[in-house]
Formats: C-alpha cells, structure tokens, sequence
C-alpha cells in the first residue's frame, strides 16, 4: 500500500482550528490573521495501533484507588517554589511564558543551578543560544556545578537520545517554538509542530516521571504559535512579566493542576541575575513621593500573600471634547464605575476632568479590595489634598457609595503595621477579625462619603 501524500491545511496559529481555505478571522477564537498553511501528515505519528492502547489503561473503581503522595520538590528558590504551591511534581509539565528579554533563560538556569547544589542532575536544552552565548550568561550568574548540562539541539528526536544518554533528574526546554520532529514536514514554531512536539514531552514526562521546563515566547496578543493549546496540554502555566524599564520581574501562575492557580513570586534583575524578593510590598513602596496629592497605599493580596502597593491618580482640567480615562494596572471598566459612583454618590464633577490612574511598579491588581484606594487617589488629586502617608486603604465599594468588607483584612493589617503604617481605613464590622493587630489606629466607614469625610477633614 503506497502511503497518502501529505496534504495541506489552513491552521489557526492561536487556537489550532482547522480548516480547508483560508480565513481572514478564526471563526474558533475570532483571531484575526491567524490562519497559515501547513503541511500535515495525514497520520498523525503519536497515534496507536488498537492493541497498544489496550493494555494501557483498564477501568478501576474510583474508591479502590490510593491516592497519589503529592510528593513536591522545592528547587530552593523560594519565590519560584512559591509560583508552582510549594515545589516540583515529579512528571509534571511547566510552561514559562513571557515577552523575549524579560529573563526566561536567566531564571530557568539559575533553577537549574540551585537544584544542581542538591545534587540533581538539570540538561537544558537551548534552540535558542549558542553554547558560547550560554556560556556567557552562566559565568555573569556564577554558575560552576559540574551536575547543570548544556545542549543546543532543536531536534525533538535527538533530545529524547540525549535523555537516555544522560539521565538527568530535571529538563529545560528553551524554547518549545524553537523544537521540531522529524516525522513532521511542517516548520519548526508552527501549531503543528508546536502541538505535536509539546504532546511528545508530555507523554515523556508523565511515563518517565523527570519535570520538563518548557519556555514559550508568549506575547500578550498571543502572536506566537499556540500559546492557548500549550495552556491546555501542560500542568502549570507560568508568566514571566514586568516592566522593562524597572528592574522588578513578577512570576505569575495562572494555571495549576497541583497547588494554587494564582501565585505570585517577585523577583529582581540585577548584574548578576536575578534575586529573590522576599518583601515585595518595601520594594514597591521604595520610590513613593510621600503626601503628594493623588498618591494612595493599598493593600492588595496576590495569591496567598499581602502586597502594599501604590495606587496614583491624576485629574487634571481636559481640553478636549471627550475626556481621557486612562487606567494601567487597574481595569479600566472599574475606574469608570468608581469615577461614575464618585460623581452620583459624592456630588464630584469629573464630566471635564482627564483621568489618569497607574499602579507604581507595573503591577496589576484585580482585587474589588483595591476600589476604596482607588476612589481616595482620585479625589486626592480632584481636590489637590494629600492623603496621610502613614495610611492604608482598603475595601469594596458597590454602586450605591457602600463600602463593604474584603477576606483576609488581618494579614493586610499586619503587612501594614510591619511597614510602618499608622493608621487603616476600612469597612465597618470586622472588630472582632482585628484583635491581633496592635500599632494600627482603625477608621472604620461604611460609605465613600463617609471615607472621603475621614481622609479629607473639613479645614478648620
Ligand atoms: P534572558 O534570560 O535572555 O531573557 P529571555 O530568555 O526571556 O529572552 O534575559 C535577558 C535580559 O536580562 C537581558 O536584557 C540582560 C538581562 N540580564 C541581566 O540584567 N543580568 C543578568 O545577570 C543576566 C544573565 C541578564
Ligand atoms: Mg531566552
């Protein structure tokens, strides 16, 4: 029997939706643009004969199972282990995504690098460098374990040898766009690839029990093959994400099948590589202008920890027909609503005001507890009177003024009086959550006016 030639299809590089002809807009994921021709092979190479999958799996009753002993490796990096809930599970798939530049190589070498120190074995495969350039970077980072492995290979064939060769405890991907298989005829860093590649480690991971690291360049418009099907195929997804122009590096989960799927690990990129920030909330409030109008310290929690952060607003007279509103890292759905609450509530005429909201560091917050800083920064900066630099705001504010309470306000309050904070605003009736906070004067209010009254007295 001759073979089927190989065909071609239209693909979806977002979402992996197929089609025939070609789309100007992915009816799937409506991406615009997405679609490319590639080459598939008309079998897909991963697929069993029937009687190989016969004797994989055979159906248990669910209540006979033992359950799994999570077992989780920390790598001793704290703000890491802490991105993926406590460790590494043995078997377990990590995609690290982020912006090229932002550090992804730096940080998974020195993983490497620390887990080397405990004795096992890291390969880190790069597609990407040359092994001078690798050599380079590690000398900067003061790596010198004999057990940290380099390779540049791209070939997905020719890893899997140099896995049996090498027998390492730990694999780094760097990066999945970079990889390709043989069997396939399609390009390396197209969906086919991506998706047939990634499903290979998978099923490697998972049979041989070594956590495989795959780096993704992940942009945020999600420009680069397959960013949402990697999502899907792997256990944890990691963001690698920060501000250029400032040193601070934030690890973001946002998937996790093995502990919490939102975490936060802060990090700093020196000459030297990247440093653990174990007191995020001091090194987001380092560069606070104290007191000056528009100026505002929340405190926000980012997964299972509390992190201080300023909060600014400007308002400023507009000269233009449609004022601006401008938010960036808060959601500027929210902005409007609060600045509509503001105006309805309070009597405040923002009508002809340019509205500008940032959160200092390039942080994002999500939280509804950050909306009480938020309506203090902008009336702030309305009235041009500082709020006290020694208080903390935090709470939900709903569409009629009321202020309500928000979960775990204790650990806020204590990460506040550890910062030197005097003084808290917050919504009424958590007294009894607050016994164990000393050192903090609490003003409790239970509307925006009632807020606003407390922050801005009336001058004598
Ligand atoms: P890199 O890990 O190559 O980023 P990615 O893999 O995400 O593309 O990091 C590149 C940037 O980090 C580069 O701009 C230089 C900077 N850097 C430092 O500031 N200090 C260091 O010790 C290292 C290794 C890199
Ligand atoms: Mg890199």
């Amino acid at each position: 029997m001759t073979p089927k030639p190989p065909r071609t299809l239209f693909i979806c590089q977002n979402c992996g939706f197929q089609t025939g002809k070609w789309l100007g807009k992915c009816p799937e994921c409506e991406a615009w643009n997405s679609l490319v021709e590639e080459v598939v092979s008309p079998e897909p190479p991963y697929r069993r004969t029937p009687d190989q999958v016969a004797v994989r799996s055979r159906p248990t009753p669910l209540i006979s199972l033992s359950p799994s002993q999570e077992e989780r490796r920390p790598c001793g990096c704290r703000e890491f282990d802490r991105a993926l809930g406590g460790g590494v599970v043995p078997g377990s798939v990590v995609l690290l995504g982020g912006d090229p530049g932002i550090g992804k190589s730096t940080l998974m070498l020195q993983v490497l690098d620390r887990l080397s120190g405990g004795g096992f074995i890291g390969l880190y495969i790069s597609g990407e460098e040359s092994a001078g350039q690798l050599k380079l970077r590690a000398d900067r980072l003061g790596i010198t374990s004999a057990r940290l492995l380099v390779a540049t290979e791209t070939c997905l064939e020719n890893i899997l040898k140099l896995l049996d060769s090498e027998k390492p405890h730990y694999l780094v991907l760097d990066s999945i766009q970079t990889l390709y298989a043989a069997s396939l005829p399609a390009a390396p860093g197209s969906i086919t690839q991506v998706r047939e590649t990634a499903f290979q480690l998978v099923q490697l991971a998972k049979r041989s029990g070594i956590p495989i690291f795959l780096i993704g360049h992940v942009t945020k418009e999600g420009a680069i093959a397959g960013p949402k099907l990697l999502e899907h195929m792997v256990d944890t997804v990691l963001y690698f994400e920060g501000d250029r122009s400032h040193t601070y590096r934030l690890l973001r989960t946002v998937k996790n099948r093995f502990g919490p799927g939102q975490e936060l690990g802060v990090f700093e990129m020196r000459q030297t590589g990247l440093a653990e920030v174990t007191n995020p909330s001091a090194l987001f409030l380092s560069e606070r202008s104290l007191e000056a109008p528009g100026s505002v310290v929340v405190a926000s929690i980012e997964g299972s920890r509390p992190i201080l952060v300023e909060v600014q607003a400007l308002v400023t007279p507009s000269s233009l027909g449609m004022p601006r509103r401008q938010a960036a890292g808060v959601d500027a759905g929210r902005l409007s609503l609060l600045v509509a609450v503001l105006e309805k509530r309070v009597g405040l005429a923002f009508g002809n005001q340019d509205i500008f909201v940032n959160v200092a560091g390039g942080i994002r917050l999500t939280e509804p507890a950050v909306d009480l800083g938020i309506i203090a920064a902008l009336t702030s900066s309305l009235w041009e009177r500082p709020v006290a630099a020694d208080t903390l705001i935090f709470g939900e504010v709903g569409l009629t003024g009321e202020v309500r309470t928000v979960a775990q306000t204790e650990v806020r309050l204590q990460e506040g009086a550890k910062l030197g904070f005097r003084r808290a605003l917050l919504a009424k009736g958590q007294r009894n959550q607050l016994r164990s906070v000393r050192d903090l004067q609490i003003l409790e209010i239970s509307s925006v006016r009632e807020a606003l009254r407390r922050l801005f007295p009336p001058d004598r």
